[in-house]
């Protein structure tokens, strides 16, 4: 087995991290299918098993992130929105929250949740917030929410709207750590004013080449996949007030022009306020 060891940062923590670049994660796959540079054989590899099973997961992808665009522009544009909690950063590639939420307003206060080290090495990409602003990185799991509440809880003010933002991450929180349970907890802390931003790769979407897809990674990546349905990904809604036009596959959601809307993305995505 080809092994690409010993890439290492210091990740701004004083000690070094060492990567095992042999063994495939989802942040770098998912790098590689947006066309960055942040990726190794072993993740170009899994990342191509997987578009031979799903050929429109790259475009899938990139219609996330232009979602993550569209809605974090809503939310501090329209919404008006100031304070962002976004879990499962990844590594920082195009429209980063930060840079869309303080190009609408550059007073926002942006705090990023990772558990991967991979990503955390690259956090400083993500800390060059605008002057008037704040960008933060907090090192948790989305498994234990009350620590990254904690966390945030020194780094944003929660008497005031929050915009929890969990987009394709819930896909890796499996059905027996209760994801509802988790977005409950997250916000129930948050106050009435506040969004949740969520995407989720679908499982009844271009259904048969997802199930593939999701089959072949679950072999080859350590963290595992769990494709939802659209009923099963709208109880994460529960209690909270839809935005228009409601939870949609990604490119329906609010698209610039219909090129956008009429392309392939197997995600639901929604954006929803707590009333
Ligand atoms: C597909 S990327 C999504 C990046 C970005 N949110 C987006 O939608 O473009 C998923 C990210 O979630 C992170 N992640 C996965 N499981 C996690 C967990 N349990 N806690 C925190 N982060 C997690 C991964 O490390 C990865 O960076």
């Amino acid at each position: 087995m080809a092994v690409e060891w010993g890439r290492e940062v210091t990740a701004g923590r004083g000690e070094p991290l060492l990567f095992d670049t042999s063994v495939p994660h989802f942040a770098r796959v998912y790098d590689y299918w947006l066309g960055g540079k942040d990726n190794f054989a072993a993740d170009r590899a899994a990342g191509d098993q997987a578009i031979r099973a799903f050929p429109d997961i790259a475009v899938s992808a990139r219609a996330n992130r232009a979602f993550l665009a569209r809605a974090v522009r809503f939310l501090a544009g329209e919404a008006g929105i100031r304070q962002f909690l976004d879990i499962g950063t990844g590594i920082p590639t195009g429209n980063n929250t930060h840079e869309v939420a303080q190009f609408v307003a550059p007073e926002s206060r942006v705090v990023y949740v990772d558990n991967d080290p991979f990503v955390l090495s690259h956090a400083r990409a993500l800390l060059a917030s605008k002057p008037e602003g704040v960008t933060e990185y907090v090192e948790a799991d989305l498994r234990d929410p009350q620590k990254i509440l904690d966390t945030a809880a020194r780094l944003l003010d929660f008497e005031r709207p929050i915009a929890v933002m969990l987009m394709t991450i819930l896909q890796h929180i499996d059905d027996e750590d209760d994801p509802g349970k988790i977005v409950a907890t997250l916000m129930a802390a948050v106050p009435p004013g506040s969004y949740l931003a969520l995407s989720h790769p679908a499982k009844d979407i271009d259904a048969q080449a997802m199930a593939k897809m999701a089959r072949r990674l679950n072999r080859i990546l350590p963290e595992s996949i769990t494709l939802r349905t659209g009923p099963e990904v709208a109880t994460f809604f529960d209690g909270l007030d839809l935005a228009e036009p409601g939870m949609v596959q990604a490119s329906r959601w609010r698209p610039v022009n219909e090129t956008e809307a009429a392309g392939p993305a197997a995600l639901w995505v929604g954006v929803a306020r707590k009333n």
